[in-house]
C-alpha cells in the first residue's frame, strides 16, 4: 500500500496543488492519479457525472480524508460549504457562523459576515426556521468568516429554486470579488459553471478529462455566443448531447 501523504501547505501563488492523487474504495479506484492546480484567487468549476468522484476530491482538498494517496498542498485556510447547509440546529444563526472562531471579536466577525450575505435580520433565528436560500447564505457566511484562501463549494445551490439560485450566483460573485478566495465549485449545472468560473473542469474516470478557460467578463449572459458553443463542448465532454439525450 502506498504511503499516506498529509496535506502540505502550498506556495503563496497557488491555492491548491494536487499531484497524482489516488483514492480507492475497496477495489474501486475513484480518483486515479489526478493532477490539478488552482491559482490564487481563481474561480474553478468542477463538473462530472454522478459518482465520478467530485465530492471525494473536495473532501481530500478539505483535509477530511486521510486515506488518499499522492501529493496534496493547499493554502493555510480552507473552508467548505456543502449542498445541505449543515447548520447546528440548537445554535442560533449568529452562533453557527461564529462556531470555531476564537473568542474576542467572534461575534462582530459573525455579524459582519451575516451582513455581507444579507442575513443581518436573521442573526437571532434558529436554523430550522430559515428558508433554503437563507440557510445556504448562512452556510456561505460561516465559510467566509474564516477568510479562506480556498473556498470549496459542493453543489451549494442545487436544492434551491431557479430564482433563488440566480440571486445566489450574484451573491457568490460579489463575495468572490470582494474577498478573492480561490473557489472550487462542484456543480451539475453546466450553465452555472459557464456563468461563474474562470475555468471549467470535467472529472471522468478518476481524472480531469477536459478543461476549458473562460475569459468573458462578468456578469455573463447565458446566450452569449461563446458560452453557447462552450456549453455544447462541455455537454459532449459529459457524454450528453445538447438536446439532453445521452
Ligand atoms: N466512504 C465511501 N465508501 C465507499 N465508497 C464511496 C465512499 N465515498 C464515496 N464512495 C464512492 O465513490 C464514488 C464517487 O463518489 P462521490 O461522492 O465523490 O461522487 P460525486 O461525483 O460527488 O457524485 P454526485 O454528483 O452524485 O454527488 C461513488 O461511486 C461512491 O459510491
Ligand atoms: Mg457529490
Amino acid at each position: 500500500m502506498a504511503a499516506r501523504v498529509p496535506v502540505q501547505v502550498s506556495p503563496p501563488e497557488v491555492a491548491a496543488s494536487v499531484r497524482a492523487l489516488t483514492r480507492r474504495f475497496g477495489d474501486r479506484t475513484v480518483l486515479d492519479d489526478l493532477d490539478l492546480e488552482i491559482a490564487r484567487g481563481e474561480f474553478v468549476a468542477l463538473l462530472g457525472r454522478s459518482g465520478s468522484g467530485k465530492s471525494t476530491l473536495l473532501r481530500a482538498l478539505a483535509g477530511l480524508d486521510d486515506e488518499v494517496e499522492g501529493g496534496l498542498a493547499v493554502g493555510e485556510s480552507v473552508a467548505v460549504a456543502f449542498q445541505e447547509p449543515r447548520l447546528v440546529p440548537w445554535k442560533r444563526v449568529r452562533a453557527n457562523v461564529a462556531l470555531g472562531l476564537a473568542r474576542g471579536d467572534a461575534r462582530a466577525r459573525a455579524e459582519a459576515a451575516l451582513a455581507e450575505v444579507g442575513l443581518t435580520e436573521r442573526a437571532d433565528a434558529w436554523p430550522l426556521t430559515l428558508s433554503g436560500g437563507e440557510a445556504q447564505r448562512a452556510s456561505l457566511a460561516r465559510a467566509l468568516v474564516r477568510e479562506p484562501g480556498l473556498l470549496l463549494l459542493d453543489e451549494p445551490f442545487s436544492a434551491l429554486d431557479a430564482l433563488t439560485r440566480i440571486t445566489m450566483h450574484r451573491l457568490v460573485l460579489e463575495l468572490w470579488s470582494a474577498h478573492r478566495p480561490a473557489v472550487l465549485l462542484v456543480t451539475h449545472d453546466v450553465d452555472e459553471a459557464l456563468l461563474l468560473a474562470d475555468r471549467v473542469l470535467v472529472l471522468d474516470e478518476g481524472r480531469i478529462a477536459h478543461e476549458t478557460a473562460i475569459s468573458l467578463p462578468r456578469p455573463r449572459h447565458r446566450d452569449h455566443p461563446d458560452l453557447v458553443s462552450l456549453r455544447t463542448t462541455l455537454l459532449a465532454a459529459l457524454g450528453v448531447s445538447p438536446e439532453g439525450t445521452a
